[in-house]
């Protein structure tokens, strides 16, 4: 078998999996051949991809620790918070990880993105348990970590849908609503049933940070419970690995560096590292390219050699990349995935570690090109409200949720930025920070505008580094240039 991409997925391919929704229903069987049913089902629901079975890749035979049928029945039961059976879910967990050997993270779940609240939690369980063998625990206490791993999210089913399923990036108010998640998920639990404090706690502190930037305790390092610190790493592989609606998803290598740069101040160590022994850089059943134009896919993972695994390339040979001769070649894997510059991905770990924090601009000036400047500057990290007048800005604030941010110009036809900045005050009681961008450097209007209790006054022509960094000390109280 092997994997294929979604924009690779073809009619006539034979499934090697079946594929179900969360609610169970089965949508096509194990041997079934893609239709143009199933490819539509396939690309309406979101899925990456899917494995099909070809005679070249015959031999190769992926284990996905839990076969999507008795997946679909994990995510019905977490679906209602069934608690003696996701209790027995966890026993089975751990015996197929138990008999499942090395790089137990070898399956590459294609799961749809309108079922990703309870494939998650499936897969966190699946991760949770992995590090927490790793980790040496008893496989008793591994059992209660996955429980606690499949029902960390259930609160989520009790946020407004746009925030539960995380459709996107959030406003202030409703990253503010999705903190709330784990609290909900502990009360849907004790409503349910019973389960131990251990795991009630580390449902309740899933997303705390070790340096305590995380919620909704901001606990740092030893206050935080073991269980809670493995369950966030799981936590946030899983959302790397996976498309999102505002973004795309991670390899499997590429997510685990991003936790490796996290390590001892986001997430826990020692649960990084255990990860990192199970997580093999070119999955089973993926395809890669080499440096010297041989492609193939991957056949097996050796845990003792890293990144160099056995493939059967295109013309059917089967190749060790860790021996002689291939040791040297460089590999690339053709797994369609995210390309993220360095900035992008500091944004997603920012989010990823923090929630989603989606900030509202609002900016007044009555011309057009002061406007798109700044929309050029600033588009690409807040949501923007472009406004050309006093008047306009005073309506906007009347009618529609406030900004987090307003940056002002001063001269403006009929009402100037100072006079609008004070009613705007007014109104929203000086919760709403105001910067003064302006031409107009006389000293009497700086004063003026710093009296007002103004966030900041920055003169025209400005440089677009400092107006960015000003906007997230202002937003934020951090230096640096975005948030
Ligand atoms: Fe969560």
């Amino acid at each position: 078998m092997r994997y294929v991409s979604l924009s690779d997925v073809k009619v006539g391919q034979q499934l090697a999996f079946g594929i179900y929704d969360y609610h169970g229903k089965c949508l096509a069987e194990l041997g079934d051949y893609i239709d143009n049913k199933i490819q539509f089902y396939l690309e309406d629901n979101g899925f990456r991809g899917v494995y099909i079975e070809d005679k070249e890749t015959e031999e190769i035979r992926v284990n996905p620790i839990v076969f999507p049928k008795k997946r679909a029945v994990m995510m019905r039961d977490v679906l209602f918070c069934h608690i003696p059976e996701c209790q027995e879910h966890a026993e089975t967990i751990v015996q197929e990880l138990k008999k499942s050997g090395d790089m137990q993270l070898d399956y590459l779940d294609p799961r749809g993105e309108k079922d990703y609240i309870y494939a998650h939690s499936v897969n966190v369980a699946i991760i949770a348990g992995v590090i927490g063998l790793k980790m040496g625990m008893p496989a008793k206490r591994v059992e209660q970590l996955i429980l606690a791993a499949l029902l960390h999210d259930v609160g989520r089913q009790r946020l407004p849908d746009n925030i539960g399923e995380n459709r996107g990036r959030l406003s202030q108010e409703e990253y503010l609503t999705m903190k709330l998640h784990p609290s909900i998920s502990v009360q849907m639990v004790r409503e349910k049933g019973y389960v131990t404090e251990e795991v009630r706690n580390a449902i309740l502190y899933h997303h705390e940070n070790e340096d305590g930037s995380g919620y909704p305790d901001r606990l740092t390092t030893e206050k935080i419970p073991v269980f809670a610190k493995i369950l966030h790493v799981a936590d946030v592989y899983d959302a790397l690995t996976s498309v999102r609606p505002h973004k795309g998803a991670y390899l499997p290598i590429e997510a685990l560096e991003y936790l490796e740069g996290g390590a001892g101040i986001s997430f826990y160590g020692p649960a990084v590292s255990a990860l990192e022994d199970c997580v093999p850089e070119f999955p089973k059943g993926t395809g890669v390219f080499a440096s010297d134009g041989m492609s193939g896919t991957v056949l097996k993972n050796i845990a003792e050699s890293k990144g160099r695994p056995m493939i059967v390339t295109d013309k059917g040979e089967i190749i060790n990349l860790s021996k002689q001769g291939f040791n040297n070649l460089l590999l690339t894997s053709i797994v369609e995935h995210a390309e993220y510059t360095i900035e992008e991905n500091e944004v997603h770990r920012r989010e990823m570690i923090s929630g989603k924090r989606h900030f509202r601009l609002m900016i007044v000036d009555d011309q057009k090109t002061n406007l798109l400047l700044l929309k050029d500057i600033l588009e690409e990290y807040y949501e923007l409200t472009l406004l050309k007048s006093g008047e306009q800005a005073i309506d906007f604030i009347d009618n529609n949720t406030c900004p987090d941010l307003i940056l002002m110009d001063i001269n403006m036809p009929g009402m100037d930025g100072i006079q609008t900045a004070t009613i705007i005050q007014q109104k929203t009681s000086y919760m709403v920070p105001i910067l003064f961008v302006s031409s107009n450097n006389d000293l009497n209007t700086v004063l003026a505008c710093r009296n007002l209790g103004c966030a900041g006054y920055i003169v025209r022509p400005y440089n677009s580094v400092y107006i960015k960094s000003a906007i997230k000390e202002i937003l934020t109280g951090e230096s640096g240039q975005i948030c």
